[in-house]
C-alpha cells in the first residue's frame, strides 16, 4: 500500500459510528463509578455483562464456592458473536478490524465483514479436520491475521484454543500439546523475524515426533519456499486449500458461560508451565469492559497493542477486547529494529496510530537507542500510551511520556496477569491521576489489598503482598488438570484471598506501587528491599541502560545485593564505574541498598515475553548450576555471563 493509499484509507475509516452497546453502557468518565461499583459489585458486573450479545440471557450473577467461581452460569453465548456478528449486523461490517503489516512491509486490511467470513471458513476447515465442540486446538503461529482468525474459528465452533508463542522451542511446544491433549495444531510454514525465517513448521514436526495426540496439522503459507516446509501426507494440509470454497457462514455454537474459551500456558519464569483456564462469558466481560474503560477507543482511533497473540496481552487486548468493542487495531508481524530501529515510529506515523500499548522492556530499549529516532517521525496522532508486563521505572515512564507522547498523552500503567485475564489495576485516563511508576488503583468492580506476612492490612506506605479480595468475572477458573495446584498456588497463602505473587506498596492516597514478584524481594540485614527499587535507582544513573538485581546468600547479612548492569552505548565497563554505581544507589536509597557486586553485561537474560529471568541471574550470582533455560529468548546471553563471572 502506498502512503497515499493508506492516507485515504484512514480518512474513509473514520466515518463509522461507535457500536451502540459501547455507547450505552455505564459512563466510567464519572468518578462516582468507583463508589457505585464498590457498593454492589455483582450488579455492576451484571450491567457490564449485558453489554455482550447473549443467545440465552443469564439470570444468575456470581456463584462463589471458594476458590471456585462461576459467573452468569445459566446464560448462553458465543464469544465471536459479540466480537464480529453484532458489528456487521449493525452496519459496521465495512469498518476495519485490523490493518496488518508484515515485517517485509506487506500490508493487509481486514474489515469486520471480511474477518467474520474468514473465521467461518476456518471453522468449516477445522471441523473437516475433526475438531468438535469441547476439543482443544494448539496454535503455534507468527503474528499474522490467520492467528486471530484461527483463535476465533475455534471459539465459533466451541473448541478451546491453546496458543503457544511462536518463539518457543519444540520441547516447550511438545509439553504444552501433551498437557492440553490437542488433536489438531494450526501453524505457519514460517514467520519473519529480523529478515530471517523462523521455522515454525519444522518446529511443529520436531514437537510431534514420537508419540503425540496430534492427528492433523493446518499450515498457513506465510513465507513460501524460503521456509522449506514439508507437508506430511495424510496429516498436514495447507490452510488455503482447506479453506478453499468453504462457506462464509458458520452458525455460532451456543456455549454455556462457564465453558472453556481457552487455555494459555504461563511463561514459566518460575518452573513448570501452568495451563491457565479461562471461561467464555466472564473472560469476555472482563476484557470488553476494561478495554473500554482504560483505552476508551473512539471510532476514529487506531489502536496498537504491540503484544504477540501468543501472550495473554495479545489474547485480551489484541483480539477479544478490541473486537468486542468494534475497535480498529494495528497488527505488526516483526521486530522493532527491522529494517531499522525506528520501525515502530514509522508504523505509528504512517498509520496515524492514536493509542500505543507496549511493555517497559521495549520502552527501555527505545531509550537506549536514543530519542533522535522517535523525534524524526510525526507521532502527533498519539493521544494515549499504555504500559504492561513489569513495573515501569519512573525514568522510563517519563521518557515515554515526553519523547513518544510529546508530553500530551496520559500514560496508563496497567497491572494484571495471565490469571486475572483482564486489567485489574490501572488509572482511568483523564479521571484518575497518573503518577510515574504507579499503576494507580484497582478499576471499578475489583477489590485489592496490600497485606503483611500474616494477612493483615499493611500500613499506608509499607511494602507487603498484593491480594485480590473479591472474585471477578475474568479470573482464571483453574489450572488445567490440576485443581489442587490452583488452590495451593493462589488461595492458600492468605486463605480466602487471591494471592497475586507480587509485592506492592499502597501510599496514603490509595495509589498502588508494584514492587515485582515477591520471590524478587531481598532480605538484607533484616530489611526488605525490592529488586525493582534498586534497579530503578541504577537506571536513574545517566550511564545505565538497564539493570537486573538479585539477592545472593551472604553469611553476614542473610542476603547481599548483586546487580547486573547494561551500560548505554559507548560507555565502557570499568571498576571505577562499578564503584560509582554502588555509590549512586547508596545515595538514592541508603547504604543498606548498596549493591555488593556490580556485573556489567551487554544483554540481560530474558524470556521471550521480555521478562528478565532473575532466577538464572541468582544461579549465576550464587555460582550454582543453571535451572531450566528452555524459555530463554537468547541462551547465549547466559552462557557469556557465566563464562565471565564464574570466578568473580
Ligand atoms: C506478572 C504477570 C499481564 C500481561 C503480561 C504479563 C507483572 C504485569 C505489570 C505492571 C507491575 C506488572 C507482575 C504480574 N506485571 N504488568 N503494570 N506493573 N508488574 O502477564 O506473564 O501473566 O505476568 O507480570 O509481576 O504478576 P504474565
Amino acid at each position: 500500500m502506498s502512503h497515499d493509499a493508506i492516507e485515504s484509507f484512514w480518512r474513509e475509516e473514520r466515518r463509522y459510528p461507535p457500536p451502540p452497546a459501547f455507547a450505552a453502557q455505564a459512563n466510567v468518565r464519572d468518578p462516582a463509578v468507583y463508589d457505585e461499583a464498590a457498593r454492589d459489585p455483582e450488579a455492576f458486573w451484571a450491567a457490564e455483562a449485558r453489554g455482550l450479545e447473549w443467545m440465552t440471557p443469564f439470570t444468575r450473577g456470581l456463584e462463589w464456592d471458594p476458590p471456585f467461581a462461576r459467573w452468569f452460569s445459566d446464560g448462553r453465548l458465543n464469544a465471536t458473536v459479540s466480537c464480529l456478528d453484532r458489528h456487521v449486523a449493525a452496519g459496521r461490517g465495512g469498518k476495519v478490524a485490523y490493518v496488518w503489516e508484515g515485517e517485509p512491509g506487506d500490508v493487509r486490511v481486514l474489515t469486520y465483514r471480511e474477518l467474520l467470513a474468514e473465521v467461518c471458513r476456518c471453522a468449516h476447515a477445522l471441523r473437516r479436520l475433526g475438531v468438535a465442540k469441547g476439543d482443544r486446538v494448539t496454535l503455534y503461529m507468527g503474528q499474522v491475521p490467520e492467528a486471530v482468525v484461527a483463535m476465533l474459528a475455534c471459539a465459533r465452533l466451541g473448541a478451546a484454543h491453546s496458543v503457544v508463542f511462536g518463539g518457543f522451542s519444540p520441547d516447550a511446544l511438545r509439553e504444552r500439546i501433551r498437557d492440553s491433549q490437542s488433536r489438531v495444531v494450526v501453524t505457519c510454514d514460517g514467520g519473519w523475524r529480523r529478515g530471517q525465517v523462523v521455522p515454525l513448521k519444522a518446529n511443529v514436526d520436531a514437537a510431534l515426533a514420537g508419540e503425540t495426540p496430534v492427528e492433523r496439522v493446518l499450515v498457513v503459507r506465510r513465507v513460501g519456499d524460503a521456509a522449506g516446509a514439508v507437508l506430511e501426507p495424510g496429516r498436514d494440509v495447507w490452510w488455503h486449500e482447506a479453506l478453499q470454497g468453504a462457506p462464509e457462514a458458520f452458525p455460532p455454537e451456543p456455549m454455556a458461560s462457564e465453558d472453556l474459551l481457552f487455555l494459555l500456558y504461563t511463561s514459566g519464569t518460575t518452573g513448570k508451565p501452568k495451563g491457565i483456564v479461562h471461561s467464555t462469558a466472564g473472560y469476555l466481560v472482563g476484557v470488553a469492559s476494561t478495554f473500554r474503560w482504560v483505552f476508551d477507543a473512539k471510532p476514529e482511533d487506531v489502536y496498537w497493542c504491540t503484544a504477540d497473540v501468543g501472550w495473554v496481552t495479545g489474547h485480551s487486548y489484541v483480539v477479544y477486547g478490541p473486537l468486542a468493542n468494534g475497535a480498529t487495531s494495528l497488527l505488526y508481524e516483526g521486530a522493532p529494529d527491522w529494517p531499522r530501529r525506528d520501525r515502530f515510529w514509522d508504523l505509528v506515523a504512517r498509520h496515524r496510530a492514536t493509542i500505543l500499548y507496549t511493555a517497559p522492556t521495549a520502552i527501555r530499549t527505545f531509550m537506549r537507542w536514543g530519542e533522535a529516532l522517535p523525534a524524526a517521525h510525526d507521532l502527533s496522532s498519539l493521544r494515549l500510551l499504555g504500559s504492561v508486563g513489569e513495573p515501569i521505572n519512573p525514568e522510563a515512564w517519563v521518557w515515554y511520556h515526553r519523547h513518544i507522547g510529546g508530553g500530551r498523552c496520559p500514560v496508563v500503567d496497567t497491572w494484571w496477569q495471565t490469571e486475572t485475564g483482564a486489567i485489574v489495576i490501572a488509572p482511568l485516563p483523564g479521571l484518575t491521576e497518573c503518577r510515574p511508576g504507579s499503576a494507580a488503583r484497582p478499576l471499578p468492580g475489583y477489590a485489592a489489598e496490600v497485606v503483611d506476612e500474616e494477612g493483615r492490612p499493611a500500613a499506608a506506605g509499607a511494602g507487603g503482598f498484593l491480594v485480590l479480595t473479591r472474585p471477578w468475572p475474568s479470573m482464571l477458573r483453574g489450572i488445567h488438570g490440576d485443581p489442587e495446584r490452583y488452590r495451593t498456588t493462589y488461595w492458600a497463602r492468605f486463605p480466602g484471598k487471591y494471592f497475586a505473587g507480587d509485592g506492592c506498596r499502597r501510599d496514603a492516597d490509595g495509589h498502588y506501587w508494584l514492587l515485582g514478584r515477591v520471590d524478587d524481594i531481598m532480605l538484607v540485614a533484616g530489611h526488605n528491599i525490592s529488586t525493582m527499587e534498586v534497579e530503578s535507582a541504577l537506571v536513574d544513573h545517566p550511564e545505565v541502560a538497564e539493570s537486573a538485581v538479585v539477592g545472593r546468600t551472604d553469611a553476614v547479612k542473610g542476603q547481599a545485593i548483586a546487580a547486573f548492569v547494561t551500560l548505554k552505548g559507548g560507555v565502557e565497563p570499568t571498576p571505577e564505574r562499578a564503584e560509582a554505581l554502588r555509590r549512586h544507589v547508596a545515595h538514592k536509597l541508603g547504604a543498606i541498598a548498596r549493591p555488593d557486586a556490580v556485573y556489567f553485561t551487554a544483554e540481560l537474560p530474558k524470556t521471550r515475553s521480555g521478562k528478565i529471568m532473575r532466577r538464572l541471574l541468582r544461579d549465576i550470582a550464587e555460582g550454582r548450576a543453571l535451572g531450566d533455560t528452555t524459555t530463554l529468548a537468547d541462551p547465549a546471553v547466559v552462557r557469556e555471563l557465566r563464562e565471565r563471572y564464574e570466578h568473580a
